[in-house]
C-alpha cells in the first residue's frame, strides 16, 4: 500500500481488448426475439439498425475482442482515466475503509458514455453509414454519440426526451456543437410520435418512446440511417469493460484489491464496465469481490421489477429480450437522474443478478444528493446526478465498516460529473427535490401487458 491518491496509466497502458462476459458467465445469453413474430431474431433484422461488425459483438462469445487501433486513438483523448483514492471523504467519514473511484468524468462529453459511441461511430463508418439515429434521457449519451459521430463525419439526429430537453438545455447545445440536430421527444417526426401526441399533447416524454423514434426513424430509412443505443446490449456493455480492466491495473499500483465493486445501474453499462472484468477474476481466479448495482427506488429495475421477456421500447419495435422489466410503457416519475430512468436492464446483468452474481441496492432521491454534495466537499468533484447513486452506496458501505471496525476496500465508478446538472442540485439544495418509491402495483399492473413468449420465462 502506498500513501498516493491518484493512480495514472501510461498512454501505453491502454487495454488492446475488451472483455466478453459470455465466455465465463455461469448463465448462458438468452435468445433476442424479434418483436412482431416472438421468434428469434435473425443477422438480417438485426442488420436494418445496426452494422454487422456490431451484430457480431452482439451475439459474440469470443473471449476477448480486440479494439481497433482507429478507436483507440480516439480513446487516448481521454484514456487510460484515472483511479484515485478518496483520503479526503474517508477522513470526513472517520472510517476505516480505503475508498477508491474510478473517475470517468474526464471524457470529452464527461462520462463513460463515449467509451462505446466511439467504437459505435467507428463500425457504422467502416460499413459505410452516412447517418445515424439515437434517443437521450439525461443528454449523456447524445452528447458523446455527437461527439463520435463528429470524428467520424457521420450526421445524427438525437430525440431527447422532452423533460431533458427542457430542463437542460446546455446539454442540447453541446450536442448542437458537436453538430448534431436535437429533437424534443414525442416530436410530430414519427408515427410513433404523432400516435402519442394525439393522446395526449403534453406527454413529457420517456426514453422507451424516445427510443422508439429513433428506430422507426433508421428502421424506415431504406437502410440509410442506422440506429445507435448507448446501454443494455451486449455490445455495449463490451465496450465498456475498458473500465474495468483499467481499474484492476490501478488497484495493482495502490497495492489493494477491491472487497466491493459499485456501479449506478440505468440500462447496466457503466456498472458493467467496471464489475465484469472483476467478475472474471471471482469466477476464475478465486477472487470474492462483492458486485452492487444500484438504482433509484423511481425505478427499481433489478430490485422491484419481473425478470421475464419483455420489449426494449414502447411502441414494441425493439428486440424483446429476457431482463428485469418495469413494463415496456413504464412512465417514470420526473426524477432527476434522467440517465437511470429506463423500464429494463441488460440481459447478462439480469441474468446474472438473477443467479446471485451481482448484487442490488435500490436508494432514494435525497439520501443520494446528500451523499453528493457530501462527495463534491470532500472530493472537489460534482458527481452527475447518476454516478451519486454509486457514491451514496460507497458510502454506506465505508460507514458499515466503521460500525464493524472493519478495513474494507471499496470502489466505485464515478461514470460522470454533474457540472450541466446544476438544475438538480438547485432543486435539492432549495429543498424541492421529493423521494419516490415507484409502486409495486404499478409492476403488477404492467405485466399484464408482457408479449407472449413461448420459450422458458
Ligand atoms: C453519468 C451517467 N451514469 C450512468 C448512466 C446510466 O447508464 P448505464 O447504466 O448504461 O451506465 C448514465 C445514463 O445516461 C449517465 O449519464
Amino acid at each position: 500500500m502506498t500513501d498516493q491518491t491518484r493512480f495514472q496509466l501510461n498512454e501505453s497502458d491502454l487495454p488492446k481488448f475488451w472483455y466478453n462476459i459470455y465466455a465465463d458467465s455461469p448463465v448462458p445469453p438468452t435468445p433476442v426475439l424479434h418483436p412482431g413474430t416472438l421468434e428469434p431474431v435473425t443477422p438480417d433484422f438485426l442488420s436494418v439498425l445496426f452494422p454487422m461488425d456490431l451484430i457480431m459483438q452482439e451475439i459474440s462469445t469470443e473471449k476477448y475482442i480486440e479494439i481497433p487501433e482507429e478507436v483507440r486513438e480516439i480513446y487516448k483523448l481521454y484514456r487510460p482515466t484515472p483511479l484515485l483514492r478518496a483520503r479526503r471523504l474517508e477522513k470526513a467519514l472517520g472510517t476505516t475503509a480505503h475508498i477508491y473511484y474510478k473517475y470517468e468524468g474526464v471524457s470529452p462529453s464527461g462520462s463513460h458514455k463515449p467509451n462505446t459511441a466511439i467504437p459505435q461511430a467507428f463500425y457504422n463508418k467502416i460499413a459505410g453509414t452516412k447517418a445515424m439515429t439515437t434517443e437521450t434521457g439525461a443528454g449523456q449519451w447524445g452528447s458523446s454519440l455527437a461527439f463520435a459521430c463528429n470524428v467520424f463525419d457521420i450526421e445524427l439526429e438525437i430525440y431527447m426526451v422532452k423533460v431533458s430537453y427542457q430542463q437542460k438545455p446546455y446539454r442540447r447545445n453541446l450536442m448542437e456543437t458537436y453538430g448534431a440536430r436535437v429533437y424534443s421527444s414525442p416530436t410530430d417526426l414519427t408515427n410513433y410520435g404523432r400516435s402519442v401526441l394525439a393522446e395526449n399533447p403534453n406527454n413529457m416524454g420517456s426514453l422507451g418512446i424516445a427510443i422508439s423514434e429513433a428506430v422507426e426513424v433508421a428502421a424506415t430509412s431504406n437502410g440509410t440511417k442506422k440506429y445507435g443505443l448507448g446501454s443494455v446490449l451486449n455490445h455495449v456493455l463490451l465496450h465498456q469493460t475498458v473500465i474495468g480492466e483499467e481499474s484492476l491495473k490501478q488497484m495493482d499500483m495502490a497495492d489493494e484489491y477491491p472487497d466491493v465493486v459499485i456501479g449506478c445501474v440505468g440500462g447496466g453499462s457503466n456498472f458493467a464496465g467496471i464489475a465484469y472484468p472483476f467478475l472474471r477474476e471471482n469466477l476464475k481466479n478465486g477472487k470474492r469481490t462483492r458486485l452492487v448495482g444500484v438504482e433509484p427506488t423511481a425505478t427499481p429495475t433489478l430490485t422491484k421489477g419481473t425478470y421475464t421477456f419483455d420489449y426494449g421500447d414502447t411502441a414494441k419495435m425493439a428486440p424483446v429480450v429476457k431482463m428485469h422489466t418495469l413494463g415496456h410503457d413504464f412512465m417514470p416519475p420526473g426524477i432527476h437522474a434522467g440517465g437511470l430512468r429506463y423500464h429494463g436492464m441488460a440481459p447478462s446483468i439480469s441474468a446474472l443478478h438473477d443467479a446471485g452474481y451481482i448484487d442490488a441496492v435500490a436508494v432514494k432521491q435525497k439520501e443520494t444528493f446528500e451523499a453528493a454534495i457530501m462527495f463534491a466537499k470532500a472530493e472537489g468533484i460534482v458527481p452527475a446526478p447518476e454516478s451519486a447513486h454509486a457514491v451514496r452506496v460507497a458510502i454506506d458501505e465505508a460507514l458499515d465498516a466503521k460500525a464493524k471496525g472493519e478495513k474494507r476496500v471499496i470502489l466505485f465508478n464515478l461514470s460522470g460529473h454533474g457540472n450541466f446538472d446544476m438544475a438538480a442540485y438547485e432543486s435539492y439544495l432549495s429543498g424541492k427535490l421529493e423521494d419516490y418509491e415507484y409502486p409495486a402495483e404499478a409492476v403488477k399492473e404492467s405485466m399484464s401487458k408482457l408479449p407472449q413468449v413461448n420459450l422458458p420465462a
